[in-house]
This record gives structure tokens, sequence and C-alpha cells, in this order.
């Protein structure tokens, strides 16, 4: 039986070394405890360039770790015309990101595939979260604003692939 093409899904933030890693983490730990890794290509990058090649934050890894999960990714930067290209989903971590990319966007096409992603964050209930829109950036403060972040690409996480799941992308 021939496999479906992968979902490919490229999370972004603004230095990739916080947000979009631990965001990439914590959806592959979702794939991983339901079997689904092999449905999809997952990756993050950063609008900026700093920190290209870096690991991510000492203390988003140390806060993944304490949920299970271990970072490994290395951080590069968006690449707008291959990106655009090879991902369905790109998923901004802020307005920020989420202005940056859309505006080098090639076509509406391509504009279609951009998302913030607390869009997909639901309640306990499973509605979805409106008010903040943003992941706030943890990288200026303490421990508490990384472990806010872990909390947010979790239910987020759980949202999108609820989403995907509702829109039947996963059923072939
Ligand atoms: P991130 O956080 O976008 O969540 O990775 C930041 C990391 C680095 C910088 C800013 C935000 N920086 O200015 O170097």
């Amino acid at each position: 039986m021939k496999s479906a093409k992968p979902i490919s899904v490229l999370f972004v933030c603004l230095g990739n070394i916080c947000r979009s890693p631990a965001a990439e983490g914590a959806f592959l730990a979702l794939l991983a405890m339901q079997d689904l890794g092999h449905r999809f290509r997952v990756d993050s990058c950063g609008t900026g360039g700093w920190h290209i090649g870096e690991l991510p934050h000492r203390t988003t890894r140390e806060v993944a770790r304490a949920n299970g999960i271990e970072l490994t990714h290395r951080a590069r930067q968006f690449h707008p015309e291959r990106d655009f290209q090879s991902f369905d989903y790109i998923l901004t971590m802020d307005e920020s990101n989420y202005n940056d990319v859309m505006s080098l966007a090639p076509n509406s096409q391509d504009r279609k595939k951009v998302f913030l992603y607390r869009e997909f964050e639901r309640d306990e209930s499973g509605n979805p979260l409106l008010g903040e829109r943003s992941v706030p950036d943890p990288y200026y403060g303490g421990l508490e604003g990384f472990q806010e972040v872990q909390s947010i690409v979790t239910r987020a996480a759980e949202g999108f692939l609820e989403f995907l799941k509702e829109t039947d992308q996963l059923n072939s």
C-alpha cells in the first residue's frame, strides 16, 4: 500500500532558540505518543539569524527535559523561497513573526499556510481559546516565562493535531 505524503510543519519564532524549538519538541512528543511521527515532517527556524547553529536556550532545554523531551535542534534562519515551497504549515509564535513571514510569502496560496500557533490552542472543554494571540518571548525573563511557553506549546500542539484530525488530513 502506498503511504500518504507526510504533512510538513515548520514552527517559526524570532531566534529559534526558545519558543519554536520548544513547540517543535512538544509536537514531536505528542506525535510519538500517538504513533503518528511517520505521518509528519517537522522543523523549526527563526526569522533572525543571530543564533544559527546553536542548541536551544539552556532553560528551554531544562524545562523540556523536565517534561520528558530532549531538544537537539540546531537553530537556523527562515528561508522564504525554500520553506514556502517545502512546508504545508508555517506556524508562527507571535504577531511580529507572523507579519514578517506573511510579508515574505511569494503568493496568496503560500500566505494560506501561515498561522499564529495560538489560534489552535483550546481550553479544557476543547473550545477555542480567544484572547492572547502570541506565545510570549521568554528570552529576557526568568524560569517562569519558559515554563509558560512549555504549557502553551503543549496545549497548542494538542489543538493543532485535533484540527488536522477534524479536517480529515490524517485519514489516508
Ligand atoms: P525565541 O527567543 O524567538 O523564542 O527564540 C529569542 C531568542 C533570542 C533573541 C530574541 C528572542 N535575541 O534577540 O537574540
